[in-house]
């Protein structure tokens, strides 16, 4: 009988193409939400979806009865410690079920000297909640995922909020949905980190010019200072700028960490190309 992997925040951008590859691999995937009629709809019967709440305790053993694997993909939002307060929750939970494996999506800049920042806080302290609960995990560190360039197209602008000076590894989240569910079938890819980059290092300004170039050609993109960024947010009442612009100053200062190489090997490297991955949206 074929293993079952329960994905937490299996209803997310960066969770939903984990579930379905997981899911194409053969495994049975139960996608555990808060507004299951909702997950139901979009998954179709080949999922198992369970209402759940990474806050209440109950409802995650009775998702993980029966689970070889759990799969974490969590964003807070304006509460960035739930990630860490719901993974904790999570890998104790799987630890009790008896679980083999947890897989958990942090991020490449996730290491000590970076807490000061909440939401690498978070992700550093759920990491270590996972090392803790004693489940054998694979932790995936993955840099900026190309699905994030549509986000910062708003009408016939897009959007580079500060400087941005850095070169990321853009990734593609079916590469990295493959490198997860290959995870589960690979028993030395247990207790480890994994950093996960694509194949092309462009900054934020250079890959959204090629993003746009591609699928809105008619889009101009605009680099908006942080302070002025912070005015707007302020006179326009724009709450969604509120959240992301600290988001935007702390990757102004902090570059991707750690070496892929492990993961590549490992895991198989990503290699789908920001110009591949744009062309499927044309
Ligand atoms: N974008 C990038 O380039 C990038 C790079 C590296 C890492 N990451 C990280 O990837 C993570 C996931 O991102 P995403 O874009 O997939 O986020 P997302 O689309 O906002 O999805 C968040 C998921 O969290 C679940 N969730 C939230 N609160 C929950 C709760 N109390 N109980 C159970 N589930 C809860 C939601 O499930 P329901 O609403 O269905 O309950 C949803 O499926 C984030 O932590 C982000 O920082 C992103």
């Amino acid at each position: 009988m074929s293993e079952t992997i329960l994905v937490v925040g299996g209803t997310g951008m960066l969770g939903e193409p984990v579930a379905r590859r997981l899911q194409a691999d053969g495994y049975r995937v139960r996608v555990l939400t808060r507004t299951p009629a909702k997950a139901r709809a979009r998954f179709g019967p080949g999922f198992d979806v369970v209402a759940g709440d990474v806050e209440d305790l109950p409802s995650l053993a009775a998702a993980l009865r029966g689970c070889d694997g759990v799969h974490v993909n969590l964003a807070g939002g304006p509460d960035p410690d739930l990630e860490h307060r719901g993974t904790a929750n999570v890998a104790q939970a799987a630890a009790r079920a008896g679980v083999g494996r947890i897989t958990y999506l942090s991020g490449a800049s996730v290491f000590e000297e970076n807490c000061w920042y909440p939401g690498t806080r978070a992700k550093f302290q759920a990491e270590a909640a996972i090392r803790q609960s004693g489940v054998p995990y694979s932790i995936f560190n993955a840099t900026w995922f190309m699905e994030s360039l549509p986000k910062l197209v708003r009408g016939n602008r897009a959007f580079v909020f500060g400087r941005q000076p850095h070169p990321i590894h853009w990734v593609a989240a079916d590469d990295y949905a493959r490198m997860v569910s290959r995870a589960y079938a690979t028993p030395e890819a247990a207790n480890k980190r994994f950093f996960i980059y694509g194949p092309e290092a462009y900054t934020m300004r250079e890959a959204l010019t090629r993003y746009c170039a591609i699928v809105h050609p008619n889009v101009t993109v605009t680099s908006m200072p942080l302070w002025l960024a912070w005015i707007i947010a302020r006179l326009g009442g724009r709450a969604e700028l509120k959240v992301v612009l600290p988001f935007f100053r702390y990757c102004e200062q902090v570059r991707e960490g750690g070496d892929p190489s492990e993961a590549n090997t490992l895991l198989g490297a990503p290699t789908t190309t920001l110009e591949e991955w744009s062309r499927r949206y044309v």
